[in-house]
């Protein structure tokens, strides 16, 4: 009945903050673009999401919201999943690291490794804080950046100059509760051997020509610079447990992957066939997460061995920046999908963000002003305006009724052809990820037709049933649009089949060029597909970033 099995991952969002524009550009966006022409071409494509529950960021925003870490999560895990939705996201699943499912598989994938010798024990000094007794790992611990000085930066990380900040470098370090200077105490830890999958990881990277080649290149140069092994435990409650081991949980890299896995368990009873059979595993990711993906993760499957398997493909974009700034939620240099999805349509920030992210690791900026432009000389301006002129046109010389020419001419079949090509080279386009200029392809083509509709002048044509080609022909397109625009804009696509009566059962991407409207049918009263935006709703969105500020708010 189906063709290929396709497994399609977004990463896992961690469950402590609201969501941003930011992911959507990334690993959401593409991975919801992909997955839904995969079920269009007729593929059993699941698409697979969680929330990413454990970890001490989140034990940390709990603490500092004044709640139970799984209540703070079950919070973010709901409001998450609202948003993914109202994005028209359509994950199979949207599942939880916290769940009983991943508990187990994570604790399965330690025994395994455990008994496959990737996996031993070492004594090593961690941060502990005697006021509060209890050990203070990765983001309980803050002090001053040694790079750029400013304070209250966490021990790896400084989000003021974005530079690591090695372990024992971070300056007057104090407990991130209580402000006591840390003393040290001896804790057994698990490492993974990592540095000992160096040879096979390697041989994977090199040998994928699915990966991107920018991608593997400086993979390889961080393997031929000498792996670490990894620590995988954490002193902390808050995570998977560590079998016999009361006050040790996994580091939540070691579980969140898994989440992938578990999750797919969750939803289906054949989920071998999807991760150990004959299927596709394509992970969307941050190229902020590049290492745990292209190491860690290859390293534990080939690891744990039971015909799992490294991933088959992995598509990686770049950060996206607001306004030339990085997003930052504390200095309030952030729109959150929540505050996007208020005042404009989810396909607008879905046209936009596709048409600047192309198949690389650049990043990119989310500009007010030009995502003013792009809505409303490329969305409303081409696709709003053609599909509007035709139905209108439709209404106004032929009773609003589909046409039913006599026979075509060569122009006509030209145009049709031009359908069935376009619908070839997005179809292979998206299936290479290069989805952007999928969605330049539509956009092309509708300029054929607008310039077509243009140069027929039906309007103030005489003979009639060159008026009902015109007609016909600038239909089937609109038709047309409804498939096409589906992986990208699912709610106008939804829209069009509407107008159109498409029946679901035809929505296919092998249908994009037949006649998918007969001739003769009634089509409803014209309405217009999109809004521009105006120039006040843009400064008003400029308006609260400015107030925001940082150097303008500087003393
Ligand atoms: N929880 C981990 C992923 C675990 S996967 C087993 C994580 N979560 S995250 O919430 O920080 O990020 C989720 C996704 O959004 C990641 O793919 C990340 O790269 C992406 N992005 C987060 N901020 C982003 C931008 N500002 N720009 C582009 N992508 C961004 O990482
Ligand atoms: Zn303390």
């Amino acid at each position: 009945m189906f063709d290929l099995k396709i497994l399609v991952t977004a990463a896992l969002p961690y469950a402590n903050g609201p969501l941003h524009l930011g992911h959507i550009r990334s690993t959401y966006l593409p991975a919801d673009i992909y997955s839904r022409y995969q079920r269009l071409a007729g593929n059993e494509c699941l698409y697979i999401c969680a929330t990413d529950e454990h970890g001490t960021p989140i034990v940390v925003g709990a603490e500092k919201a004044g709640k139970k870490p799984k209540e703070f999560t079950d919070e973010y895990h709901l409001k998450d999943k609202k948003e993914f939705t109202a994005l028209g996201f359509q994950f199979d699943i949207f599942h939880r690291t916290t769940s009983e499912e991943n508990r187990k598989l994570t604790q399965h994938f330690f025994a395994r490794l455990k008994e496959g010798g990737h996996i031993y024990t070492k004594e090593v000094e961690q941060p502990f804080c005697e006021k509060c007794s209890r050990f203070l790992p990765d983001r309980f611990i803050v002090g001053t950046c040694p790079h750029c000085k400013s304070e209250r930066q966490y021990s790896d990380y400084c989000d003021s100059c974005s530079n690591t900040i090695g372990s024992g470098q971070l300056v007057n370090p104090q407990c991130i509760t209580c402000g006591s200077v840390p003393s040290y105490r001896k804790s057994q830890h698990y490492f993974f051997k990592l540095a000992s999958f160096s040879d096979k990881l390697r041989a994977y990277l090199t040998g994928n020509r699915f990966l991107q080649r920018e991608v593997v290149n400086y993979v390889v140069n961080w393997i031929d610079g000498g792996l670490q092994d990894w620590d995988i435990s954490r002193d902390l409650s808050w995570g998977v447990p560590i079998p016999g081991e009361p006050d040790k949980v996994f580091y939540v890299w070691f579980d969140a992957p898994i989440g992938y896995i578990s999750s797919t368990m969750a939803l289906r009873p054949d989920w071998e066939d999807f991760w150990k059979g004959d299927s596709t595993i394509v992970h969307f990711i941050g190229k902020d997460i590049i290492y745990h993906h292209f190491l860690f993760w290859p390293a534990m499957l080939m690891g744990v061995g039971e015909d799992f398997r490294a991933p088959d493909k992995m598509a990686v974009r770049g950060y996206l920046n607001l306004e030339h700034r990085k997003f930052s939620k504390s200095r309030g240099w952030f729109v959150s999908l929540e505050d996007y999805l208020k005042e404009f349509p989810a396909d607008y920030l879905r046209y936009y963000q596709t048409a600047f992210t192309p198949h690389n690791v650049q990043d990119a900026d989310f500009i007010w002003k030009d995502f003013q432009s792009k809505i409303n000389n490329e969305l409303v301006a081409s696709i709003g305006n053609f599909v509007h002129r035709t139905l209108v046109l439709t209404e106004k010389l032929n009773g609003n009724t589909v046409p039913a020419p006599n026979d075509l001419d060569s122009e006509d079949r030209r145009l049709l052809g031009e359908i069935t090509s376009s619908k070839e080279k997005i179809a292979s386009l998206i299936a290479e990820f290069q989805l952007k200029e999928g969605q330049e392809e539509i956009l092309r083509l509708c300029g054929e037709f607008n310039r077509f509709l243009s140069l027929r002048e039906p309007w103030k044509e005489k003979d009639k049933a060159k008026v009902l080609r015109t007609l016909y022909v600038s239909l089937r397109f609109v038709s047309s649009l409804s498939i096409l625009l589906e992986p990208y804009l699912p709610f106008t696509a939804g829209k069009l089949q509407k107008m159109l009566s498409v029946p679901r059962e035809k929505v296919a991407w092998k249908n994009a060029d037949a006649e998918l409207v007969a001739p003769g049918a009634p089509l409803p009263k014209p309405v217009p597909l999109f809004e521009k935006i105006s120039d006040e709703k843009i400064k008003a969105q400029e308006g609260r970033l400015q107030k925001n500020d940082p150097a303008l708010t500087k003393p």
